[in-house]
């Protein structure tokens, strides 16, 4: 059995107590006790009302997803609001925690909400491909208005109690004992019913409206659901209630069974088991209350905006007394705008600055908790500022580097600590980015791992874990993908062709795009590094090294494989086009075309297969973790669930032989993986 309900008598108003640890997710169970409470209620002529109350910590934090993917089993919620709405007595809904989903829409079928201080309010169904489907798309415009209903529900956001009340989300703000003044409040309702449903939806200006439909459409890419979730909310008050209820349930369960709405959910699940690593149960991590950070560049910052951001003390080193200049100017001025935009309290923005302390020597670090390095990407450079912590930090100290590909082992065979040491690979830029792999080397202990994964967890961050191997889970596979883009430019296709295939696939943007955003120089340097230890057998593509010795470094010069125009807008650039045709040439390669579907192809071949190498290696634990790392740190479109779920979508014959071609393009060193062993299993388990 998932969940019940009590029933607590306050005087004349029964205290209704949703009982379904951890979160009280919304269960079948918890509804079909409700149901049987409110008749209760209805039935018992001593009770004059009612108010919903939450045990443990947390009103309904939304609904159980594990029972999306079957029929819902009876009652379902939106019969449980009826009976609240129908019921002759006044209900209030007392929230804390978290009233969310199905939570939150279960208040709104309430005649009064009254938070504690801290709760958080919302509706996050289009983060999962669906829309609300219990009157959230109804009732939120008649008490926000259209414009903030379609804002709050597109992007799915999370409202604390001082702003949801300010919208109107909720009626008051608990001062002392939540439970007791939700009881007062529906006495002081008594014979009175005040239905959300019932309220006239407020008259926004059309602009506020059309701006917040343009801004949620883009944000989300233009999926379906998104289209659907402001339809609904544009229907509401001009379509009778019953019939504006009725439309956007049928169209909830239309696309809670959507491909998409299944993807978004595999990647939700995966998430949640990525945050938990891959280590033997009940290993603790250490304590940390402060961080030291070695490298004041471009990371080094960043990741120092993350913790001040966090209400960390962060010690910041750089040798160079310039890049402490422009990192605290950075750092600042990201602070300010997290203040701004209203992510960062005034008295927290100034506690972050305050936090910050800049310096050139190493020995500051002897009291920080966790040290992490973010100095050149060079193995020398990087095991002697170990060897030096290793001096310095104090015992029980975690040390991290933050290495995109570099050995973790060899940088912790520079200390007399191995077992202290991992890899926290942030991602740029490192305050935004949600993804952090963290690496354990060979001799990391789990309580080190353990600590890094907690680490993740208090910087807002979504972990992965990994083993060490060159370039990790992510960069590994995205190199594997990259190459596969530059053979196609020698194949026959230009910068902007493959960008367009790759981007109507859904990724974010596309990798010609993304390498002169980031810049071809850091790619180039690594390939200098690597030339005496390249493999001669492995097809290797020369047009980017072409491109930074003309001083094409992407977006920074001005020119990359796009040339931009004087509002940074990518052109396609002849000379480019003049040098991917001479290395054709060059290599006799007679040029054709490639038209979308064939570079869709052949670039997804190469991540499946890297993806399995990366799987057959131990490098991760999980085809779900790979998952996760590629739609949280590549931009793979969340909505295909990330590319082992979406292969597992497919026709392996297919996708067997495009891997097969893509290992054969890589020349003959290149390994195939085992995709038997990797989908056989993998698209049984998922389809079933
Ligand atoms: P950067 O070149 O912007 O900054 C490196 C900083 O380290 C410089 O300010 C330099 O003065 C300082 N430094 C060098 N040696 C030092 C020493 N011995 N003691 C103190 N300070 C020293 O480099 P960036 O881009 O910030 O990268 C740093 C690390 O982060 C590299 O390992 C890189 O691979 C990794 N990384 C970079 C990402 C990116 O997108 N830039 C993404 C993820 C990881």
């Amino acid at each position: 059995m998932s969940g019940t309900v009590h029933l607590e008598r306050d005087g004349d108003v029964a205290v209704l107590i949703i009982d379904n640890p951890p979160v009280n997710a919304g269960s079948s169970d918890v509804r079909k006790a409700l149901l049987r409470r409110i008749a209760e209620v209805e039935a018992d002529a001593t009770l004059a009302g009612a108010v919903l109350i939450g045990a443990g910590k947390s009103f309904i934090a939304g609904s159980d997803l594990r029972e999306f993917d079957l029929p819902l089993e009876p009652p379902q919620l939106p019969q449980v609001i009826e009976a609240i709405e129908g019921s002759s007595k006044p209900y209030v809904a007392a929230l804390h925690g978290a009233a969310l989903g199905g939570g939150y829409e279960l208040a709104l079928g309430c005649d009064a909400r009254i938070a504690a201080p801290e709760t958080v309010v919302g509706l996050p169904e289009c983060t999962l491909g669906i829309i609300p489907g219990a009157g959230g798309t109804q009732k939120l415009p008649r008490l926000v208005g259209k414009a903030k209903a379609i804002s709050l529900i597109c992007t799915g956001g999370r409202v604390s109690s001082p702003e949801a009340l300010r919208l109107g989300m909720i009626d008051a703000v608990a001062e002392t004992d939540l439970r007791e003044e939700a009881v007062a409040l529906a006495r002081s309702l008594k014979g009175r019913k005040q239905r959300v449903i019932e309220l006239p939806v407020p008259k926004d200006k059309p602009e506020d409206i059309e701006a917040a439909t343009s801004k949620a459409v883009a944000a989300a890419r233009n999926r379906p659901h998104i289209q659907a979730a402001i339809r609904h909310v544009m229907a509401a008050g001009t379509v009778g209630a019953c019939e504006g209820l009725a439309a956007e349930r049928a169209e909830f369960q239309q696309l809670r069974v959507a491909p998409e709405a299944k993807a978004l959910r595999h990647i939700f699940f995966a998430e949640r088991e990525a945050t938990r690593g891959n280590l033997p149960a009940g290993v603790k991590g250490r304590r940390f209350e402060s961080f030291g950070i070695v490298g004041a560049g471009t990371m080094g910052a960043d990741i120092a905006t993350a913790t001040l951001q966090r209400g960390f003390p962060t010690v910041l080193v750089d040798s160079n007394s310039e890049a402490l200049a422009r990192a605290k100017a950075r750092i600042t001025a990201a602070i300010e705008r997290g203040v701004t935009s209203g992510k960062l309290s005034v008295d927290a923005g100034d506690r972050a600055k305050c936090n910050l302390v800049l310096v050139s020597e190493l020995q500051s670090l002897e009291d920080c908790d966790v040290l992490i390095e973010a100095v050149f990407e060079d193995l020398e450079t990087k095991r002697g500022v170990f060897a030096k912590l290793d001096a310095i930090a104090k015992p029980g100290a975690l040390l991290a580097t933050n290495t995109s590909y570099l050995d973790i082992d060899r940088i912790a065979a520079a200390t007399t600590r191995p077992q202290d040491v991992i890899g926290l690979h942030f991602f740029s830029p490192a305050h935004i980015m949600k993804l952090l792999e963290v690496i354990a080397g060979a001799e990391s202990s789990h309580e080190a791992v353990t600590t890094g994964l907690a680490i993740a967890k208090a910087l807002g961050k979504q972990p992965v874990q990994a083993s060490n191997g060159f370039g990790f889970i992510g960069n590994r596979i995205y190199a594997a993908y990259r190459a596969a883009c530059e053979f196609m430019l020698e194949d026959g296709a230009l910068p902007h062709e493959v960008d367009e295939a790759l981007k109507d696939f859904g990724f974010a943007m596309g990798p010609f795009a993304v390498a002169d955003m980031s810049g071809l120089d850091i790619a180039w340097r690594m390939r200098q590094q690597q030339a005496a230890t390249r493999d001669p057998a492995a097809r290797y593509v020369a047009i980017p090294d072409r491109l930074c010795e003309m001083g094409r470094l992407g977006r920074k010069t001005g020119a990359g494989y796009y040339d931009y125009d004087e509002k940074g807008r990518p052109q396609r650039s002849a000379v480019v086009e003049d040098v991917i045709s001479m290395a054709s040439d060059a290599k006799g390669i007679a040029r054709r075309s490639l038209d979308a579907r064939e570079i869709q192809r052949r670039a997804m071949a190469a991540i499946v297969n890297e993806a399995g190498l990366v799987l057959e290696e131990e490098i991760a634990a999980r085809a779900s973790d790979i998952d996760v790392v590629l739609v949280n740190g590549y931009g793979f479109p969340r909505w295909l669930g990330g590319p082992l779920y979406w292969a597992a979508q497919q026709d392996l014959e297919e996708l067997a032989s495009d891997c097969a071609a893509s290992t054969a393009a890589a020349g003959p060193s290149k390994r195939r993986a085992d995709l038997d062993a990797l989908l056989g299993s993998e698209s049984r388990n998922r389809t079933a």
